[in-house]
């Protein structure tokens, strides 16, 4: 993917991306590379920014200590106070006064942090996409969380974020539940409990399976592919009742979609697409079914079975190019576990073979699973798959213990502080590594979570009430070190906001959010606001922080307290 080379195609007037302009000037590497190597050190005493020369090293041929050596000479420029070589990195040390000029007038627009990288390009973020007919399970949680967190990075960025959620409503597994309901459903049940009732009937359906009944839920499927309307009535019931179930825990976790798809609608269009593979010769029979054989590690993928249905690779083939053809997006992100990469992998290759370049700009982003404390695999609890339900009652009941600690009054805040608790618990994670669900850790008041980001940010509101705030007044200032490392902290949102789409990656803001937050506490431990001469400016970066943090944790999906 061709990211455009220029600053000012950014559109950011940010020192970190104006560093990385300079260092591409100096290396010719493309400026999205260069933002993807720099790294911000985890003190000042170290630089504000360093740079790795170990990528450079391959090209240049060269040792890397040297590559730094030789550019720490030659790049210069008046907001750089200086550029030290250190073992095959540069450190770059903004120039103080100039940083804290431009960044106070940065971080002061009402559209701090944004950029237009994304050019109003529209990009599809698919996620979430839960299987019909069962509960909403942990499983499909991280999708969800990271999905939505995700499309708003990107809006950030620029993009247009379109989120599709593509339900698993259509495959023989419902052929089978058709069967179940038939042999052991009750109407009554159904209404009052429709999910369980389901997962029921066909639990019972699988004890009691034979060989005539096999038969009899593959033709149930047929029957759904061929149209047949009493059968797809059924199955229309199940699914409207599983999407208001769906519906429930989205508006727990706020979020939201702007397209609910699924598998079943793309029933006529993948036998469509299947022929066209087939007159290209890029499918062929194999025992009778239909198959694309990639002749490489992606090995065979089946389209269709020997009685004519389809399958989950089909349907996700024609997927693709029905939203190619409706949104003409420019990059889609599928926001799906690690477990289907080889699956995506085959859906990608398929559509190159088909001659789709656009092909290129599909992404599979992967995500770890969720697991106990112990360790071991959370969606199997006790035999059962762990419910989402029972996973927000477990965190929303230790939420509501702490706040009676502290006699807060339980009111609308109670969700919001559950959302934070399970949203920033995920999302502080690298999404590729696992997490391990502790209902009690992600919801102290104290520790690394979303209920203590809330809470720092309703006291900055608080301080600012106290001092009854108005507009911020800056004027010309020498800050102290807290002072200082505080606006360095708000002044990196802008490259955070870059990296984080750059990498796909929520947990850069999410880590961002958390170190600014804790940044704040030592200014405001040793800077008396109130009452000193320094009072406008020290107001003035309260609520800068207020400000930035609201926003930084709206794009992790977290909405502020205002009170708590
Ligand atoms: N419903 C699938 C599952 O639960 C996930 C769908 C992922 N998206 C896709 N386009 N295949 O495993």
């Amino acid at each position: 993917m061709v990211f455009r080379n220029e600053l000012s195609e950014y559109k950011v007037n940010n020192l970190y991306l104006e560093l990385a302009t300079l260092i591409s000037k100096h290396t010719k590497l493309d400026l999205t590379s260069i933002v993807n190597l720099m790294r911000i050190p985890p003190s000042l005493d170290f630089g504000d920014v360093s740079f790795p020369c170990f990528t450079l090293s391959k090209t240049l041929k060269k040792a890397p200590n040297l590559i730094a050596e030789e550019l720490a000479e030659v790049i210069k420029a008046e907001f750089l106070e200086k550029v030290l070589a250190v073992n095959g990195y540069l450190n770059f040390y903004f120039d103080k006064k100039h940083f804290v000029k431009c960044a106070l007038v940065d971080i002061s627009k009402k559209d701090f942090g944004k950029n237009n990288h994304g050019a109003n390009k529209k990009v599809i973020v698919e996620m979430s996409s839960p299987n019909i007919a069962k509960s909403f399970g942990i499983g499909h949680l991280r999708s969800t969380i990271i999905g939505e967190s995700l499309a708003r990075i990107y809006e950030f960025n620029g993009y247009k974020s379109i989120k599709i959620n593509y339900l698993g409503d259509w495959g023989t597994q419902f052929g089978k539940l058709l069967l179940a309901f038939e042999l052991y459903g009750d109407e009554k049940k159904l209404l009052a409990d429709p999910i369980n009732h389901l997962q029921d009937v066909y639990v019972k359906l699988n004890q009691n399976l034979t060989e005539e009944l096999e038969v009899r839920a593959k033709q149930n499927f047929k029957l759904m592919e061929e149209g047949d309307k009493k059968t797809l009535a059924t199955w229309k019931k199940f699914k409207e009742k599983s999407i208001e179930e769906f519906m429930e825990i989205y508006d727990l976790l706020g979020v939201s979609f702007d397209e609910i798809s699924g598998e079943s609608t793309q029933n006529k269009k993948s036998l469509e697409i299947i022929n066209k593979l087939k007159d290209k010769k890029i499918a062929k029979q194999s025992e009778g079914a239909l198959i694309i054989d990639f002749e490489d590690d992606l090995g065979v993928g089946i389209l269709q079975k020997s009685d004519g249905t389809t399958i989950y690779l089909s349907r996700d083939i024609s997927a693709a190019i029905e939203r190619k053809e409706k949104y003409d997006f420019e990059e889609m992100i599928y926001e799906v576990g690690s477990e289907q990469e080889l699956h995506f992998k085959q859906v990608f290759k398929a559509l190159k073979l088909m001659g789709y370049k656009w092909a290129d700009n599909l992404k599979h982003i992967t995500h770890g699973l969720y697991l106990g404390k112990d360790g071991k695999k959370l969606s199997t609890r006790g035999g059962s798959s762990v419910k989402m339900r029972d996973i927000w009652a477990e965190v929303e009941s230790k939420v509501l213990a702490e706040l009676k600690k502290r006699d807060s009054a339980i009111d609308s805040r109670l969700k919001l502080i559950t959302r934070s608790a399970v949203l920033y618990g995920d999302l502080k994670n690298f999404r590729n590594t696992s997490v391990i669900f502790d209902a009690k850790s992600i919801t102290s008041m104290e520790g690394d979570t979303g209920p203590y980001l809330l809470y720092s940010y309703a006291r900055s509101k608080s301080i600012l009430r106290k001092l009854k705030f108005k507009t911020q007044k800056i004027g010309e200032v020498v800050p102290e070190m807290e002072e200082y490392s505080l606006i360095v902290k708000l002044g990196q949102f802008p490259y955070i906001v870059l990296t984080a789409k750059l990498r796909d990656d929520p947990s850069q803001v999410a880590n961002y959010v958390m170190s600014l937050s804790q940044e704040f506490n030592s200014f405001y431990t040793k800077c008396k606001v109130q009452g000193s001469d320094k009072e406008d400016f020290r107001a003035s970066l309260v609520y800068l922080y207020a400000e930035t943090l609201k926003k930084a944790l709206n794009l992790i999906g977290i909405d502020t307290i205002e009170e708590m």
